[in-house]
């Protein structure tokens, strides 16, 4: 239980070839997904993670076939109705990063609503990525900072790190130390770009739909064996 990551990030991938493996539709496996979104919470909240962040829908992902995209919302607006008492038996808060304004009205409204019932909750913040590409929030956060020191606001000495950080859709949250992707993909696919700079990547082949609590412990245990040097050499880091 010693160097629990405080934030844990996660791709779902693997939702659709689950289905296809199976014959099903392709909903049928982002269904099956949220029973995997409800284990990786559970362990994230048993071990004490204090933030977990799920990318749940990309900008990218609007170009799917309508019928899934469609099929999506539907099932988030469902999912987070039906969620939201567990969520608050369990005193998890949920947060959203992405752009909220283009979402559908009723997915928009139901999300404000959990966000709003869990404020006060203090245990693992749930964070879910929808309608999120980090270029943009990056690219929106240049434009922001740009604009503070057109107008005299900060002078380019105050444009640090940290400044950058607060301009971000995950301002006042630590960056993931450890980010975890299923279904065998090897990328990042525009997730946290300037967040992940130096988290731990765990890959497994497995998909989405079969990512188990013991997964997430799994993933955890081989983040404790590695070092994290952040740049320096082995001894300077060995406590
Ligand atoms: C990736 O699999 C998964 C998604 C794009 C959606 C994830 C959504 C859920 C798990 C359900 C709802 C979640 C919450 C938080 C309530 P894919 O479709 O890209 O699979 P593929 O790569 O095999 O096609």
């Amino acid at each position: 239980m010693n160097r629990i990551p405080q934030h844990v990030a996660i791709i779902m991938d693997g939702n659709g070839r689950w289905a296809k493996e199976k014959g099903q539709a392709r909903l049928f496996g982002h269904a099956t997904g949220v029973e995997a979104v409800r284990e990786a919470l559970t362990a994230a909240s048993e071990v004490k993670v204090k933030y977990l962040t799920l990318y749940a829908f990309s900008t990218e992902n609007w170009n799917r076939p309508k019928e899934e995209v469609d099929g999506l919302m539907d099932l988030l607006v469902k999912t987070i109705s039906s969620e939201l008492e567990s969520l608050n038996n369990n005193d998890v808060r949920l947060l959203s990063i992405g752009n909220m304004a283009e979402l559908p009205a009723a997915c928009r409204e139901e999300l404000q609503l959990a966000i709003e019932k869990t404020k006060n909750n203090a245990g693992t913040v749930l964070i879910l990525a929808l309608n999120y590409s980090s270029k943009s929030e990056i690219k929106t956060a240049i434009k922001q900072i740009a604009q503070r020191y057109k107008n005299g606001e900060i002078t380019l000495d105050q444009i640090t790190d940290d400044l950058v950080s607060n301009h971000l859709y995950t301002a006042g949250i630590p960056d993931p130390e450890l980010m975890i992707r299923t279904s065998g993909e090897i990328r990042i696919s525009n997730f946290l770009l300037w967040q992940l700079a130096y988290s731990e990547l765990h890959f497994t082949s497995k998909f989405w739909p079969d990512f188990k609590k013991e997964d997430f412990y799994q993933a955890i245990y081989e983040y404790q064996q590695r070092e994290r040097r952040f740049g320096k050499v082995s001894e300077q880091v060995q406590p």
